[in-house]
């Protein structure tokens, strides 16, 4: 047997019970030396608690897990990274306040009597660094970084550790298309020299790209385990969801938009240092893309039509009238939603379950005489909960609880069941799983039956192309160029959002 098919990570009948659910279900599969291991499923399928448990965050579960054929019993996380078992998470953990280097070497400081050893440290950081072709130093402070230089550190600090697996949960999230060229390439050398890698990402073209073979999960139990060459993209998603599913962003039903009614006039909007001169018109029953890179400011232009930045110039006119929206609250008063990206901080109240956070935005209409009726209340999550799948299935589970995607998902009723005119979503799918994008979808479309106007601000091309009527493309806070949505193709829209069209790149 060649060296890479032994197995280096078996899990067998793990099974994870918290109050009320049953994350994994008796899971067995095991991950093969050297290569790059895919675990799918869809949101709260529990990808997430099996990594937990992998990484020694959870120590208490049923079943066991075996490194290199010995019973693995991590006592804590630190445990884990010292028998080589390294993460690198979406939401990378980095203290802004030091330096890259003692965030790589953090709590395992090279020594020099008890003091640490700087010059060392920084070496051996540097060394790294340079290997994994960053061009930022061991001696920088981590404020500086991107996301994507961020997540660099993170690889780091576990080649520091000497890792032999490595974890990327959901790692494509918040980066760019460059960025995440680059992390492909490292993910690939790192495999050349031997270690092994589990994938988790909702981007199924990624798992297609990178990865060797993938395991998938399904209501907190094993489905199968496959080599990627063997499988197509539509077999894979039934895997995943047990149904069939059209993976593509399709709009069923064309022609709402009504071209004499304009919602939203922004006319010169202009944010000084940030973005200049933007001007749109949001119609009746249209939905209006936002494409762009990272970076190209369509997050800021449209928190500032919702006033939650103070422009420096510039008029929106709602309906014809002239509004000032000198903060959010003014904005929703008026009848404008904003979904942000960033959901996990902005998006709802810890503290609170789904049925009241999906409630938030309506609590008057729940409200008789002064009391808030619970029941109408629950009614209310009760029919989102169904419409988008939110799983588990229960308005009185706390939000907090919630597998990532699921937790988008009660972000995302909360303001579909808003009386909102104008609902503006910032990557309304971002960490969504295929099923739930299709729901999501759907749910637009009937806004739109209902005559609402939606903006949508996505990185992802296909959801772009296959939603919006019209797509405004930025680049460095200025408007370039402004399309109708009929026969374009991505390529079209990344011309413009880098700059590279011939005629484009002089206006730019
Ligand atoms: N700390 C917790 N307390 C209670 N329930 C939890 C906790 N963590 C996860 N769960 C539940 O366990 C299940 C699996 O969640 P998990 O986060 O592992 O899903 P996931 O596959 O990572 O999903 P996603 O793609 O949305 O990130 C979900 O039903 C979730 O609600
Ligand atoms: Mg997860």
């Amino acid at each position: 047997m060649r060296e890479h098919n032994e197995p280096i990570i078996q899990f067998q009948n793990v099974t994870k019970v918290f109050p009320g659910v049953k994350a994994l279900e008796e899971v067995s599969f095991e991950v093969k030396k050297g290569e790059i291991h895919a675990l799918l499923g869809e949101n709260g399928a529990g990808k997430s608690t099996l990594l937990n448990i992998l990484h020694g965050v959870y120590t208490e579960y049923e079943g066991s897990v075996r490194l290199k054929k010995n019973i693995a019993q991590f006592k804590s996380a630190n445990d884990a990274i010292e028998q080589g078992i390294s993460k690198v998470h979406q939401e990378v953990s980095i203290i802004p306040e030091i330096t890259v280097g003692q965030n790589i070497v953090l709590g395992y400081e090279p020594k020099r009597g008890f003091l640490i050893d700087y010059k060392t440290l920084h070496e051996k950081a540097n060394h790294i660094l340079s290997r994994l072709n960053c061009n930022f130093k061991s001696e920088d402070m981590a404020n500086t970084l991107s996301t994507g230089e961020m997540q660099m550190v993170a690889i780091a600090k576990a080649i520091y550790h000497k890792a032999e697996v490595i974890s990327f949960d959901e790692p494509t999230a918040s980066l760019s298309t460059k960025e995440t060229k680059a992390l492909f390439k490292i993910i690939n050398e790192l495999k050349n020299d031997g270690m092994t890698i589990i994938y988790v990402s909702h981007r199924l073209e990624e798992i297609f790209e990178i990865c060797d073979r993938a395991s998938i999960l399904r209501d907190g139990k094993f489905v199968d385990s496959l080599s990627v060459s063997d499988i197509t993209k539509e077999e894979l998603i039934k895997k995943m969801v047990g149904r069939d599913v059209s993976s593509f962003a399709v709009r069923n039903k064309q022609g709402l938009v009504k071209d004499d009614e304009v919602v939203l006039e922004v006319e010169n909007l202009t944010l000084s240092n940030v973005f200049e001169n933007i001007s749109f018109q949001l119609k009746k029953g249209e939905i209006l893309g936002f494409s762009g890179l990272v970076g190209s400011k369509r997050t800021d232009v449209l928190r500032t039509v919702f006033g939650a930045e103070k422009k420096t110039s510039g008029s929106i006119k709602l309906n014809g009238k002239e509004v000032n929206i000198a903060s959010p609250e003014k904005a929703v008063q008026l009848g404008i939603g904003l979904i942000p990206e960033n959901r996990k901080t902005q998006g709802f109240v810890k503290y609170f379950d789904n049925a009241n956070n999906i409630g938030l935005t309506k609590l008057e209409k729940f409200t008789k005489f002064g009391l808030l009726q619970h029941n109408k209340k629950t009614k209310n999550c009760e029919h989102y909960v169904n419409e988008i799948n939110l799983r588990p299935v229960d308005p009185h589970y706390m939000t907090v609880n919630l597998s990532g995607g699921n937790q988008q998902k009660v972000v995302i009723s909360k303001w579909l069941s808003s009386d909102a005119e104008v609902l503006i979503l910032d990557e309304p799918t971002k960490g969504v799983d295929v099923g739930a994008k299709a729901e999501i979808y759907r749910v637009l479309e009937e806004l739109l039956e209902k005559g609402k106007s939606i903006i949508i601000i996505s990185s992802e091309l296909p959801e772009v192309l296959g939603m919006s009527d019209r797509i405004i493309v930025m680049r460095e806070g200025k408007k370039v160029k402004e399309l109708d949505n009929k026969q374009l193709t991505e390529e079209d829209i990344l011309q413009y959002a880098m700059g590279v069209n011939n005629h484009e790149s002089k206006i730019g």
